[in-house]
């Protein structure tokens, strides 16, 4: 702050202050003439109403002055009053590095053991599991929601429902946390006719057990074999190395609708799943994951 900044305020602070201890004392000593019958003499809707002539309450002038030496004290102790650091030196920031730094002794002991533990063990520690699921709330609930169960319009999986894209093992759960996942369902609007598109989302309703048209899902399941099987699977049950899903489950990504079905194979999807080496720390990601195993293992987690 420069020093007619600092000046000004100061002088604020002097005339307004300055200004509410001259009311406060001279209030009470002035004299206010008045009628032989105690009031001012004013009077409001047609004389119903007159002013009385009462003195200040003694405890509101107790309270006012209590208040006038807090705010002195105030002013003394912290910063406010224009540059004035205050005589006991506190800001914010000393007071955040106070806080984290009570944060880190506290986690330390924890973290010591998230290193070396796999992270299907770490999923039955109570307290990595609840530092962890504070950090999935500020990282990853924006994606995949508070409690982990996805969101349809990203393409965002539930990762409570024990279905893998990629992988449920703790070492898989931490890849996909530590590099990132970028899901390539490839467009067919045109590559295939768009009666072939129609036939194959009948069989692939049929493959999840979904009402379907049985005559185009028969055309379609050979549309399917030529066009589909090397990601999904001969049997559509997925692939895990190249994060194709299961087609037989009720589990959907994008939704099983017949629409959603349509819109996914012809136009493709790209679900997005950002990496996070680099933005979180190794132990960090490490107690994440094991939030993430514990969510969707609730055995493990019991243990
Ligand atoms: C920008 C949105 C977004 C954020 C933020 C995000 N994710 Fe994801 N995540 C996705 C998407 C989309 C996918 C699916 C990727 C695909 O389709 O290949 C995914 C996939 C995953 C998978 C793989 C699931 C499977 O079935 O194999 C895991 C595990 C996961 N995310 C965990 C997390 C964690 C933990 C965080 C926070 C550190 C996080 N995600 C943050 C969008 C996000
Ligand atoms: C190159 C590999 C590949 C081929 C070929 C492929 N898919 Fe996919 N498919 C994927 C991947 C990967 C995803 C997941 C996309 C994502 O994560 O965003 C996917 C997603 C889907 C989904 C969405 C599932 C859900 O849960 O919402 C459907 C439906 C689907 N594919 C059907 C088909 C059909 C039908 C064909 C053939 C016409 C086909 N796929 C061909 C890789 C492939």
């Amino acid at each position: 702050m420069t020093t007619f900044w600092s000046g000004w305020v100061i002088a604020l602070i002097v005339f307004n202050l300055g200004l509410t201890l001259f009311l406060f004392l001279w209030g009470p000593r002035v004299d206010i003439p008045t009628q032989p019958d105690g009031t001012t003499g004013h009077v409001w809707a047609h004389g119903v109403l007159r002013e009385g002539l009462n003195r200040l309450p003694m405890w509101w002038i107790v309270m006012s002055a209590a208040l006038f030496v807090s705010g002195f004290t105030y002013l003394a102790l912290y910063p406010g009053f224009g540059a004035s650091k205050g005589a006991l030196g506190w800001t914010s920031a000393g007071e955040h590095a106070q806080d984290a730094a009570a944060n880190a002794a506290l986690e330390a002991p924890v973290r010591t053991r998230v290193a070396s533990t796999p992270i299907e063990t770490l999923a039955s520690d109570r307290e990595v599991v609840r530092i962890g699921q504070r950090m999935f709330i500020d990282n990853c609930a924006s994606c995949h929601g508070r409690e982990g169960h996805g969101n349809p319009v990203i393409g965002a999986p539930d990762l409570t429902d024990g279905d893998w894209l990629y992988g449920g093992d703790g070492k898989a759960i931490l890849t996909s946390i530590q590099d990132g996942r970028q899901g390539g369902m490839p467009a067919f609007a045109s590559v295939l006719p768009e009666a072939s598109i129609t036939d194959v989302v009948q069989y692939v309703r049929s493959l999840a057990g979904k009402p379907h048209d049985s005559l185009r899902a028969q055309v379609g399941r050979t549309v399917f074999k030529t066009n589909c099987a090397v990601c999904h699977g001969a049997d559509g049950k997925g692939n895990t190395a190249m994060g194709a899903p299961n087609l037989t489950d009720t589990i959907w990504l994008y939704g099983g609708e017949q629409a959603d079905l349509l819109r996914t194979v012809r136009g493709g999807r790209g679900g997005v799943m950002p990496a996070w080496r680099g933005r979180l720390s190794d132990d960090d990601m490490r107690m994440i994951a094991a939030y993430v195993y514990a969510i969707s293992h609730p055995d493990a987690a019991r243990r």
